[in-house]
């Protein structure tokens, strides 16, 4: 499909992003407690570009739908999927939910993941409840997140490159730096904190 949208896969630091995603997984997967994926059927919310998506895929998931809110990186995730993994073109399919409902009409789900998204999606407390209307009965969902009350606060430090910030600094003035930082021109931020509609 050509969309002069999508992030073009030609781009190397989608595809760094994408293997890192891949790659880190298996460290991060063991940390979710029992996660047997054998021939389940797999929701992903929040897969971004999908490297993490097709890891799930190649360890004998029946299927793996993963999904995000932004459609620039959706569309990408079919380009990178097809360059980088072809082996799982029937296997791993991905949607956009465009709003904060994710919609998949009737499709149910032996395990839904939110890995590293909840601490991004705009109203964190209703995924849950969303999550569970997408299971199978005695389906799981798993969910992990770098949170702000981590000491270390790592998903500041692009804004505030200030290792242990948390312990020198009270939450105020962490925002209201971050704020400012945001509005300087050298700011850059990265993918998921400026395509709309990330607003978080
Ligand atoms: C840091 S990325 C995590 C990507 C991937 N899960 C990983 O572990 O590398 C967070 C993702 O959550 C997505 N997101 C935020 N709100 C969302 C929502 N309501 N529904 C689905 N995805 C959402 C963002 O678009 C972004 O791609």
């Amino acid at each position: 499909m050509a969309n002069s949208q999508a992030i073009q896969t030609t781009d190397n630091s989608y595809k760094d992003y994408w293997f890192w995603q891949r790659d880190s997984s298996p460290d991060l997967i063991a940390r979710y407690p029992n996660l047997d994926l054998k021939g389940k059927d797999v929701l992903d919310i929040g897969c971004g570009i999908g490297g993490r998506t097709c890891y799930l895929g190649g360890q004998g998931a029946r299927h793996v739908v993963g999904c995000d809110i932004n459609s620039r990186e959706i569309e990408t995730t079919e380009n990178l999927k097809r360059e980088l993994a072809p082996e799982l073109k029937d296997k791993v399919v991905f949607s956009c939910n465009q709003t904060e409902q994710i919609g998949l009409g009737k499709i149910k789900f032996d395990l839904v993941l939110i890995i590293d998204a909840m601490e991004y999606i705009k109203e964190p407390s209703l995924m849950p409840e969303q999550a569970y209307r997408l299971l199978k009965p005695g389906g799981k969902l798993n969910f992990g997140a770098v949170g702000w009350g981590h000491w270390h606060a790592t998903h500041m430090l692009r804004i505030f490159p200030v290792s242990f910030m948390r312990l020198f600094f009270s939450d105020k003035t962490i925002l209201n730096t971050a704020r400012r930082m945001m509005k300087q021109e050298f700011y850059k931020s990265r993918t998921w904190d400026s395509n709309p509609p990330c607003l978080r």
